[in-house]
């Protein structure tokens, strides 16, 4: 059988990395990305790990990156896109600079690989393409207005591609997680309820990408099933409880 190959947008750190350690484990050849060379060289072992330094804002850079993957490796089983700047808004800051920032790497950074990864998975005959969004996506939450509207661009548009890829052979997959321990993370001065351990978030990514077929890898259910209910509310009830949600220490 031919070793599969697995490539990992925001691989030097936090979940990425994590996610690319157990595909190494698990007899995967994985190629992780990022801005950081020496974050990437950290998780590179020359053996089953490869790094391909790149900015997701930069279009020539993904052009070029994509088909050094492919000469390299040789094709793409599993792309992954967990690459995500997050910064804390203050509210009723929606500033254009900033906004767009956010935009271009974590959703317009997305949609720069699709053309050529599609393409190569045409070529072949299938792979899955999965978009870590959050369940920060869900709904438009306070003190986040640029990340959280990326999210919910991410979870719009995996959904088409879901439909629209159907039969193709390219699954496509959308992975929600709640509270993750990372350096992203780690900025927040708000209360994170069921913070998990990377390792634990990693793991449920892996397993719902490799042991099942499902759209959505949500987790915890804790945290993923009240928020849901939330969304399904009216709306007078929707923005009761967001006015009751924790404020900032400022
Ligand atoms: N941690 C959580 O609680 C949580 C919850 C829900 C969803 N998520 C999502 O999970 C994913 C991974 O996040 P994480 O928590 O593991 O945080 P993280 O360690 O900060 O990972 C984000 C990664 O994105 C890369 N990145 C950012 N901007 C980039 C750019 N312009 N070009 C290329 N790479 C870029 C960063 O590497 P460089 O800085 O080296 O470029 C970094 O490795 C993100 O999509 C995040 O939104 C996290």
């Amino acid at each position: 059988m031919t070793e599969k190959v697995a490539w990992i947008i925001g691989g030097g750190s936090g979940i990425g990395a994590a996610v690319a350690r157990m595909l190494a484990d698990r007899g995967w050849t994985v190629a992780v990305s990022g801005r950081r060379v020496e974050k990437l060289a950290e998780v590179a072992d020359g053996k089953r790990i490869h790094a391909f330094p790149l900015d997701v804002t930069d279009t020539e850079a993904v052009d070029a990156a994509v088909a050094e993957v492919i000469a390299r490796l040789g094709r793409i089983d599993l792309f992954v896109f967990g690459a995500a700047a997050w910064q804390e808004r203050k509210v009723s800051d929606y500033a254009i600079e900033p906004f767009s920032a956010v935009v271009d790497a974590n959703f317009l950074g997305f949609v720069r690989f699709l053309d050529p990864i599609i393409a190569q998975m045409r070529r072949q005959g299938g792979g899955q393409i999965a978009g870590i969004a959050s369940v920060a996506g869900y709904f438009g939450l306070p003190r986040s207005a640029a990340y959280s509207s990326t999210k919910a661009a991410m979870i719009a548009l995996l959904q088409t591609m879901r439909t629209e890829l159907a039969g193709s052979g390219i699954k496509v997959r959308m992975i929600a997680p709640g509270f993750v321990k990372s350096e992203l993370t780690a900025r927040n001065d708000f209360p994170m309820p069921f913070l998990m351990e990377t390792e634990d978030g990693a793991r449920r990514i892996v397993d719902g990408l490799l042991g099942s077929d499902r759209f959505e890898i949500a987790f915890p259910r804790r945290l993923v099933w009240p928020m849901k209910l939330l969304r399904m509310m009216p709306y007078p009830v929707f923005f009761w409880v967001m006015g009751r949600l924790p404020k900032p220490k400022d």
